[in-house]
């Protein structure tokens, strides 16, 4: 792993528990003393964060799924220019709550975007940057739409049919056996002290390196 900045990220379907397990992760960090920065896409930024809004809202007319592809990645380049890149330039350890395989995922697998072009768009935007480790907590749909409900109104995209999910997740666990390395798949139906345990345990071994341990 590269010194100085490192870029991780947080994938999973809803209701796959990635705002506990982003807790689980800051705790890790925080015990280790590392600087880290969190943040979350889409949004992150002033600009980002209302174009967040723009995307998760319902309207009273259909978004059409390239629009919802450019508007994402426009929120993407505000967040890596203005936040993102000047932290790892400055060497901290940037957490991310999704990030681009969240488009493959959502976009890609769930709107059925083309991926050749979410390919191009990822260049256009990035350049060469990507995730030095991804976290995706994996979890059948069934069971994290049945979290989100309980938690009360749904937003625009959590209002897909169940199948829009399950295509999620098989583009989550598809990504994840193609970049072994980078990827770490953590079984999320386990008791959330399993959980815990399991990715404390993972980042451990993973961030040997970068920790100097
Ligand atoms: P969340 O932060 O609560 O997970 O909500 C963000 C929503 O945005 C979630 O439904 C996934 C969706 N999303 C995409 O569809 N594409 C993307 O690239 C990203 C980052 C998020």
């Amino acid at each position: 792993m590269r010194q100085g900045g490192l870029f991780i990220t947080v994938e999973g379907v809803e209701g796959a528990g990635k705002s506990t397990n982003v807790q689980v992760i800051e705790d890790f960090l925080s015990e280790k003393n590392v600087d880290y920065v969190l943040t979350r896409e889409p949004g992150g930024t002033l600009i980002s964060e209302k174009i967040r809004n723009l995307l998760l809202r319902h309207h009273e007319e259909d978004m059409e799924a390239i629009t919802e592809l450019l508007l994402i990645f426009a929120a993407r380049a505000q967040h890596l220019s203005t936040k993102i890149r000047p932290k790892l330039a400055e060497g901290k350890l940037v957490l991310c709550d999704r990030f681009t395989d969240a488009t493959y995922a959502y976009q890609g697998a769930g709107r059925r975007c083309d991926l050749k072009l979410i390919g191009q768009l990822e260049n256009l935007v990035q350049g060469s940057l990507r995730p030095d480790l991804t976290v995706i907590l994996d979890l059948d749909p069934h069971i994290g739409l049945e979290r989100v409900r309980q938690r009360g109104q749904l937003d625009r995209i959590e209002s897909q049919q169940l199948e829009f999910f399950q295509r999620v997740r098989g583009a989550y666990l598809d990504i994840a056996s193609r970049e072994r390395d980078r990827c770490l798949v953590i079984d999320s139906s386990q008791t959330r002290e399993n959980v815990k345990n399991t990715l404390r345990n993972a980042l451990q071994e993973r961030m040997k390196d970068y920790l100097n341990e």
